[in-house]
């Protein structure tokens, strides 16, 4: 049996990285898919539709920037325009601006922040919101990262913003029991995606990365895929309020071992 048969999801920032994987396993288990995206995206969105479609599932694309109420509005009732309900809301949208501290730009600041903790906001309000709304139990799960807890020198937004998310999660989670709509994050470390594409121009960043590792290599979106699986599936029914770190040990890197 399907782990998410007859379930609807949404996925933001799914054209790309840890979202697309998301929406490819979750079409694989049986949830009809709406894949986010935003900008120039629209072909890599159409193609992970295409995917999914072709291997027998059921997916939408639609295009919503999640830092606008309105689009974030506009994607979820194209989804039970489409699917006709809305089951599993995944808060995967996620940019950064690295810089240091003392240069930096409120404009950097502003923009970072937006789009992982404001729309991270936004797409837990709308979604619960509608969950509320269709009377049915529902799934959010949030990806934020290791960095909702471990400081990370010149990516000040980001780390704020991550922060931010991690109580958002503790508190709504609390807010939202009592209407059956479970609230976890996903706290990803490095993970080989297009965010971590600059990894690449320098190797020895690369290498050090590496050697705080304690599983010794980076993360692949198809992990975490699986672990955004478990949260929305039947078997985490019990699960709210908490951080899932995925990361390889890395949250327990110690430099004197
Ligand atoms: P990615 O760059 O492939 O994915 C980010 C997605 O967010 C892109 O599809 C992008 O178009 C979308 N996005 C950006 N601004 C948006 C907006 N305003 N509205 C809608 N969509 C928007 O990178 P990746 O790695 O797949 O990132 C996914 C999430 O995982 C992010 O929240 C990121 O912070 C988090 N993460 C990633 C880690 C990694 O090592 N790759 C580690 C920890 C967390």
């Amino acid at each position: 049996m399907q782990q998410l048969e007859n379930k609807v999801a949404i996925i933001t920032g799914g054209s790309s990285g840890i979202g697309r994987t998301i929406a490819l396993a979750f079409a694989r288990e049986g949830a009809a898919v709406t894949v986010n995206y935003v900008g120039d995206d629209q072909d890599e969105a159409e193609d992970a539709v295409k995917q999914i479609e072709d291997a027998g599932g059921k997916a939408v694309a639609v295009r919503a920037d999640v830092t606008s109420q309105e689009d974030v509005e506009d994607l979820v009732r194209k989804t039970v325009e489409e699917f006709g309900r809305l089951d599993i809301m995944v808060n995967n949208a996620g940019v950064e601006d690295q810089m240091p501290f003392l240069k930096m730009p409120l404009e950097v600041w502003n923009k970072v922040i937006a789009v992982n903790l404001t729309g991270t906001w936004l797409g837990c309000q709308v979604a619960a919101g509608r969950m509320v709304e269709g009377g049915e139990p529902g799934r959010i799960i949030n990806i934020s990262s290791i960095h909702e807890e471990r400081s990370m020198p010149n990516n000040s937004p980001y780390c704020a913003a991550k922060g931010g998310v991690r109580m958002l999660m503790r508190t709504i989670a609390v807010e939202l029991a009592p209407h059956g709509i479970t609230v976890n994050n996903i706290a990803p470390g490095a993970i080989e995606t297009p965010i971590n594409e600059n990894l690449e121009a320098h190797p020895d960043q690369k290498e050090k990365l590496l050697s705080e590792i304690p599983l010794g290599r980076m993360g692949k979106p198809e992990e975490v895929a699986d672990l955004a699986l478990y949260l929305a599936s039947d078997a985490s029914a019990y699960v709210t309020g908490s951080t899932f770190l995925i990361d390889g040990g890395l949250s327990r890197h110690t430099s004197r071992f």
